[in-house]
């Protein structure tokens, strides 16, 4: 019986140590002999562990376990550009089917685009294009456009002479750049509101709070804000309340995280600008997945976008339906 025993606690402790063992040891991103996969996509994002990326993993994990896709999901722990491109070498050098990145401008990034097609690697930009770097789609927002539609929301909804500073994630980021030349385009049509200063969050909220105290402190007659990446908008207001300013100013943010329409609901935030960033990651698998079965595929998709402000909002979720703006 005892020698029954001992047979039977070993066989539980060496199963346990097998399978935890295995946990334990087992590394995201190489796939053993054995595959069960059939394609090896990775998406690669501007940072881990932000609200907005996490929206795009989960779309794109969805469509990946349809089809039998084994997705990674990787980036830099915090914004770091270097890192990124480090990370999409070592996945090209990984021979992985497909490459789903957040688009850089630069020339390693190009280079790195054409390294990997050499190597027979399909590559699409996601939430951030660069169109002459040779990757095969773009899939996201039309960021011009993005912008525009919050220049233009600002320009409806404010009456008056309006100061503006503009707190971006950061100052090289192309879907930025874009979002802050339709915005200016848009705020040009109005004599009354001038572009005094752009400030960068680094993406955190905690940036944007900082960037916003600062620019209070040497513009105090600021009298709106335009929040250019998911978290500025909440940064804003936290800044705003730091500075304790007299006159509530204008704050148009970007995207719709929950804090977000919570600030909108309490009325400290006007209007946000819509992206759909789990449909952009479902999108970008089911698209990579018909480049791969060589189907021909468009340079440019677009997923909406739109404004919503508190009409749209009642107890934290989105209620009533999101104009899809238009460009004049
Ligand atoms: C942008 C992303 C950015 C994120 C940061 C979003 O609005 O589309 O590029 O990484 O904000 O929080």
């Amino acid at each position: 019986m005892q020698k029954l025993i001992f047979i039977l606690l070993f066989s539980i402790s060496f199963l346990l140590m097998i399978y935890f063992g295995k946990e334990t040891f087992y590394i995201e991103g190489e796939l053993g002999t054995e595959n069960p996969y059939d394609y090896h996509f990775v998406l690669i994002i501007e940072e881990i562990g932000n609200d907005y990326w996490r929206l795009v993993e989960k779309g794109a994990r969805e469509e990946a376990a349809e089809h039998n896709i084994y997705l990674e999901y990787t980036g830099p722990k915090v914004l770091d550009e270097e890192e990124q491109l480090a990370i999409f070498d070592r996945m090209i050098a990984a021979d992985v089917d497909g490459i789903i990145i957040k688009g850089i401008n630069n020339e390693r990034f190009d280079t790195l685009v054409q390294k990997a097609v050499n190597h027979n690697i399909t590559v699409a930009t996601i939430d951030a294009d660069n169109e002459n770097s040779g990757r095969h789609f773009y899939i996201g927002t039309d960021n011009y456009k993005a912008g525009y539609l919050a220049g233009q929301t600002m320009v409806n909804q404010t009456t008056g002479e309006q100061k503006v500073a503009v707190i971006i994630g950061t100052r090289n980021a192309q879907n930025q750049i874009e979002r802050l030349s339709g915005f200016q385009d848009a705020i040009d049509l109005s004599e009354r509101i001038e572009l005094i200063r752009i400030a960068e969050s680094n993406i955190t909220t905690l940036g944007a709070a900082q960037a916003t105290y600062r620019v209070l402190k040497e513009h105090p007659d600021i009298t709106a804000f335009f929040g250019a990446s998911a978290l500025d908008g909440i940064g804003i207001v936290q800044g705003i309340k730091e500075m304790k300013t007299k006159e509530h100013p204008y704050i148009i943010s970007f995207d719709i995280l929950p804090e977000t329409l919570d600030e909108i609901e309490k009325g400290y935030i006007e209007a946000t600008v819509v992206q759909y960033p789990e449909e952009m990651g479902r999108r970008s698998v089911e698209l990579m997945l018909q480049l791969q079965q060589n189907q021909t595929l468009e340079p440019f998709y677009y997923t909406e976008t739109g404004v919503v402000d508190s009409s749209h909002i009642y107890n934290g979720e989105l209620i009533a339906p999101i104009e899809v703006g238009e460009l004049p």
